[in-house]
């Protein structure tokens, strides 16, 4: 099939800056004449017409909808991921697109700044002529004939590689006989996102768990109306099915359930009715890699976390002797480390975790990580009498010897974006008098600790040295409790606030403590300090996770 290029003119679109993990808008946004284009060709100008040239490109997605229009529109062949990861889809929601990487990480902010940049003086953008459409449901290979000679389009399921992946790190075997035992439950929410494919392959017929453990695992274009986010707030069905929910449905619940986002890169860590925060799944898997997965049975390179995620990964850390960084928020910053040989496992409080079997967080490799770290911990159990080691056993003996870092967060959503600056101004202002701070502090809750510090959290990233600036405002105490305040870089429309509000508790007779209880004082502080109310109009936040 020959087709010819012709040349569209067109000129720049505003708001086209890339957030934490690429642009992302609403269906209708991205619908306008030249929308997708612009910033397509821009991602191609910012990568520079060399590297392009005869380059192998990939493009995939979580399968929202626009997602079919979006890729035979873009003409990409390339590292295009059509995500707006955990936002809702559909046709009056949201639409996202991202460019990734040699290495398959997200592209830096080096390569981000440009392309917005280029998206302001965009003039024209190539385009094929009447280029059949691909049928990208069938996989197979269709080859093209332009104006600089042939190239392929090949369709191909990249659940095949992902499979093959996952057994080169997991001990398949041992999953596969905690999974079949009768004192093991199991339940999969895959929140209508893609990961529903994998979740079939990969428990059913890879590990043997039964059709009826799976939950919401039919890919849809609007994700069947839901919010595919992986917290307490959106994953309902399977809060519910773990005896997590409000009214008790009579039913004994699983022994582990898991749940991830649009675009199967996050996860949510259940027990029986038990909460497993991602601050602490991360310290966990962590602290048990080496025994437990075969990927790391050398040991690990060094952990790393997102500033606001807990603080338990640092004490595993310093108890291994293990490399440990604090990055920004955003997966980007974990890239570097790992291509450098420095880190191994990293998460983040958002529900993303992962390793350096990739450049992305993985949902589905996370849940494989518990339940290789439950397999492990039951080697004895599983035949005899015994009693199972449950995903609760192993958090509380993880607090009982590292301490237990309490940890909660609120998110005001779709906030006045000029209030939310003014609300973070303040704090920064504050700042400047940490003395006045903590007479505020002694004057709202006399039982907490004083501050010791406070900053916004600036990052020299020691492979490239690159310097990123203003990624959080944080109020640090003297007994190492934190309150950290962001504004969301992966909403679509006004702001998100996100206050991050954690507690360290090394006294084991006291890491059993409700998290609401224990963190009450600090929330106070935290609203009364930012004035949260007054800027926002809001008493309450949007969600709590
Ligand atoms: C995406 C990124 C994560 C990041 C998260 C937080 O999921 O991949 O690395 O932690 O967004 O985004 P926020 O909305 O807090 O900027
Ligand atoms: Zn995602």
């Amino acid at each position: 099939m020959v087709f010819k290029v012709s040349l569209v003119s067109t000129s720049p679109i505003d708001g086209q800056k890339p957030g934490t993990s690429g642009l992302r808008k609403k269906v209708k946004v991205f619908k306008q004449p030249n929308y997708l284009h612009n910033f397509v060709q821009s991602t191609f100008n910012a990568l520079t017409p060399e590297k392009v040239k005869g380059a192998t490109l990939v493009v995939s997605g979580d399968g929202r909808y626009y997602s079919n229009d979006a890729v035979q529109g873009s003409k990409a062949t390339g590292g295009f991921i059509l995500t707006a990861s955990h936002n809702p889809g559909g046709p009056t929601e949201d639409f996202g697109i991202k460019y990734n990487m040699e290495n398959g990480g997200p592209a830096p902010e080096s390569i981000t700044d440009k392309i917005y940049e280029n998206t302001k003086t965009i003039k024209e953008y190539p385009i094929a002529e009447d280029l059949p459409i691909v049928d990208i449901s069938a996989i197979g290979v269709s080859s093209f004939e332009g104006p600089e000679g042939k190239f392929d389009v090949e369709v191909f399921d990249s659940a095949d590689d992902y499979v093959k992946l996952m057994k080169s790190i997991f001990d398949f075997e041992s999953i596969r006989k905690l999974l079949s035992s009768p004192k093991f439950s199991f339940c999969y929410d895959a929140m209508h996102g893609v990961a529903g494919a994998y979740a079939h392959r990969i428990f059913v017929e890879e590990l043997g768990a039964q059709e009826s453990s799976l939950l919401n695992c039919v890919p849809k274009e609007d994700f069947g109306g839901g919010h595919p986010d992986p917290n307490l707030t959106y994953a309902k069905e399977l809060v519910a099915r773990m005896g997590l929910g409000k009214s008790d449905t009579g039913v004994e619940p699983p022994e582990f359930g898991a749940a991830a986002d649009g675009d199967a890169d996050r996860n949510m860590i259940l027990g029986k009715r038990f909460f497993v925060t991602p601050s602490d799944s991360v310290a966990i898997i962590a602290a048990n890699a080496v025994g437990a997965i075969p990927y790391f049975s050398t040991g690990l390179k060094g952990v790393a976390r997102s500033m606001p995620t807990s603080a338990a990964l640092d004490v595993v850390a310093k108890s291994l002797n293990l490399k440990f960084f604090e990055v920004p928020t955003g997966w980007k910053f974990f890239g570097n480390l790992m291509d450098a040989g420095m880190c191994s496992v990293c998460g983040e409080e958002s529900f993303g975790t992962g390793s350096d079997h990739i450049r992305e967080k993985d949902g589905i490799w996370a849940v494989l990580a518990w339940l290789s770290i439950l397999a492990h911990k039951n080697k004895e159990t599983l035949d005899g009498d015994a009693k199972l080691v449950t995903v609760e056993d192993i958090v509380r003996k993880h607090w009982a010897t590292y301490g237990r870092h309490y940890y909660t967060r609120y998110d005001y959503e779709n906030v006045d974006a000029g209030k939310a600056k003014e609300l973070m101004e303040h704090l920064v202002k504050l700042q400047s008098s940490i003395p006045e701070v903590n007479k505020m502090v002694k004057g709202i809750r006399s039982d907490v600790a004083n501050v010791s510090s406070a900053d916004e959290f600036e990052y020299k990233d020691p492979v490239d040295g690159s310097i990123s600036k203003h990624q959080g405002i944080r109020y640090l105490f003297e007994d190492g409790s934190r309150l950290v305040f962001r504004l969301s870089g992966t909403g679509s429309e006004g702001a998100t606030i996100r206050l991050y509000i954690e507690q360290y508790e090394k006294d084991a007779s006291k890491t059993g403590r409700e998290s609401h209880e224990a963190l009450s004082p600090l929330v106070d502080i935290a609203l009364k300090l930012s004035k949260m109310e007054e800027f926002t109009g809001r008493s309450a936040p949007t969600v709590i996770t």
